[in-house]
């Protein structure tokens, strides 16, 4: 069973992502940490994240970079937005997550374009959504948490800027798939964004 997760920054994704994959017992790829990779080892290689050659240069990024304390950073967040518009980028990460998906047993999967790109023949399709606000006080706790100052408004800009490229860009752009269910966690705990989550599946799987 291939379960496609995607959606906008902070919406809960992920969460619903591992939570899929512990209660189906399916391996789980957050596919925004390749994305994530390729923006840091562009910035430690002094280059710009938005110049085409330097974005595809750093696909070939080491594995241990995955592991970097640095990818959950805002600065990783905004490195990967711009490398992840430049088509060759997109090409070069697509066999990898497409070999993860397509593993005997199947698998969980989030990010932008699960659904619509890398596995459009997923079993079951959900796109997270949240508005905007809470989406920025989520992360803005979770950075807090781990004693990043920042502001939230920054943060919240910062996720309007992200939101308007990743649904922008001409290649794989941040959309609901047309046979993907919405589930919409603003006013959800985790617990019941969860749960919601599993009855969505259960019902695109048995229909
Ligand atoms: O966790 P958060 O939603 O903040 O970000 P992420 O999922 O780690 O993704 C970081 C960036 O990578 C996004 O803003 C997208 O531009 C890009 N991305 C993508 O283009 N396609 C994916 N499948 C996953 C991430
Ligand atoms: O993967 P994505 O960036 O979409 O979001 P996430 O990392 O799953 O969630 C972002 C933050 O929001 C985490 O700290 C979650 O614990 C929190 N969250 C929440 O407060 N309520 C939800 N319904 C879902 C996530």
């Amino acid at each position: 069973m291939i379960i496609a997760v995607d959606g906008p920054a902070a919406s809960g994704k992920g969460t619903i992502g591992r939570a899929l994959a512990e209660h189906y017992g399916l391996p789980h790829l957050d596919t925004g940490l390749l994305y994530r990779a390729v923006g840091i080892a562009v910035l430690r290689h002094g280059g710009n994240p938005e110049n085409h050659a330097d974005a595809v240069k750093a696909c070939d990024f080491s594995t241990a970079m995955l592991d970097d304390p640095e990818i959950r950073s805002e600065a990783a967040s905004r490195a990967a937005s711009a490398v992840s518009a430049h088509k060759d980028v997109r090409a070069a990460l697509l066999e990898r997550q497409r070999a993860f998906a397509r593993q005997p047993g199947g698998a969980v999967l989030d990010g932008r374009d699960i659904g619509t790109v890398i596995a459009p023949e997923a079993d079951a399709k959900l796109f997270v959504t949240a508005s905007p606000a809470v989406r920025a006080e989520r992360r803005f706790a979770e950075l807090t948490k781990r004693g990043v100052h920042v502001m939230l408004d920054h943060v919240l800009h910062d996720i309007e800027a992200r939101d308007a490229r990743d649904s922008g860009r001409s290649v794989a752009p941040l959309i609901q798939a047309p046979d993907a269910d919405l589930l919409d966690t603003t006013n959800l705990t985790i617990g019941d964004a969860v749960r919601q989550a599993i009855s969505l599946v259960e019902a695109q799987v048995k229909p």
